[in-house]
């Protein structure tokens, strides 16, 4: 049985006195939840105060990026190592902004991955379509492009260890969530594309969030899907309330 995660990605968004504030919030409520694991991905700035902010409590800290390079000269960039030394368990690979916005690529993607899961992090590996490929009856195409790409020459046990978010372009940011039925449509696919990869055990094992204007009216729907087993959510996990709301609908 797969156990519902529910990861809350900050972007470029908080201040550290309202990012140490928000972490606060979600780790003192969180107790309260069962059954459900919760995240927070704060600035890679923030990590230190937040991951002080949720000591003692169950909520696990993660990072939105890294590179793939153990140390070195790589101006600006950070290590798996750095991250794990700071208290990061998980690390967004792939999410459509760096794809996008700064044309981060599947092969980009890969060898962070592969880099994370070196140093014994657990990468969210993200894929999604762009509302033209989506029109154009793509969606497939797409997905399994990206899973192929970012996900090559894992091991079945490394597979089996990581998160894959299915974040529909044309969702993030906009209010225009997927129905349920869409995003399940693609979870399958994901799950079959592991299956046919690996094995039915890795498929059973890894947890596939969507990620896409995800609210506390939309989750339960949502989460409720067999192959959607959580969320990556952007704008609604900045308010503790309602980041909470999602996980408790999990
Ligand atoms: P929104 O929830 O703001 O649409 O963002 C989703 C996302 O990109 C999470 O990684």
């Amino acid at each position: 049985m797969r156990k519902p995660f529910i990861a809350g990605n900050w972007k470029m968004n908080t201040d550290r006195a309202t990012a140490v504030e928000l972490a606060t919030a979600v780790a003192r409520q969180a107790d309260q939840l069962n059954n459900v694991e919760l995240a927070v991905c704060p600035p890679s700035i923030y990590l230190d105060a937040v991951a002080t902010a949720l000591s003692h409590s169950g909520v696990a800290l993660g990072a939105q990026n890294m590179y793939h390079e153990p140390s070195g000269a790589f101006t600006g960039e950070l290590s798996a190592a750095m991250l794990l030394d700071i208290g990061c368990r998980y690390v967004i690979l792939g999410h459509s902004e760096r794809r996008h916005l700064l044309g981060e690529t599947d092969q980009d993607v890969n060898r962070k991955l592969h880099a994370a899961l070196a140093a014994g992090l657990t990468p969210i590996v993200c894929v999604g379509e762009q509302l033209q490929q989506r029109e154009a009856g793509q969606t497939r195409q797409v997905i399994q492009q990206q899973f192929t790409g970012s996900l090559a020459g894992l091991s079945p046990q490394d597979a089996a260890g990581i998160v894959i978010a299915y974040e529909p372009v044309w969702a993030i940011g906009t209010g225009k969530v997927a129905t349920p039925q869409q995003a399940q449509e693609v979870h399958l696919d994901l799950r079959k594309l592991l299956a046919d990869r690996y094995n039915i055990d890795v498929a059973d094992a890894v947890r596939i969030q969507y990620g896409g204007s995800v609210k506390p009216d939309n989750a339960a729907e949502l989460l409720a899907q067999p192959d959607i087993d959580g969320a990556l959510v952007g704008g609604a996990s900045l308010e503790a309330d309602s980041f909470l709301a999602i996980a408790g609908a999990a």
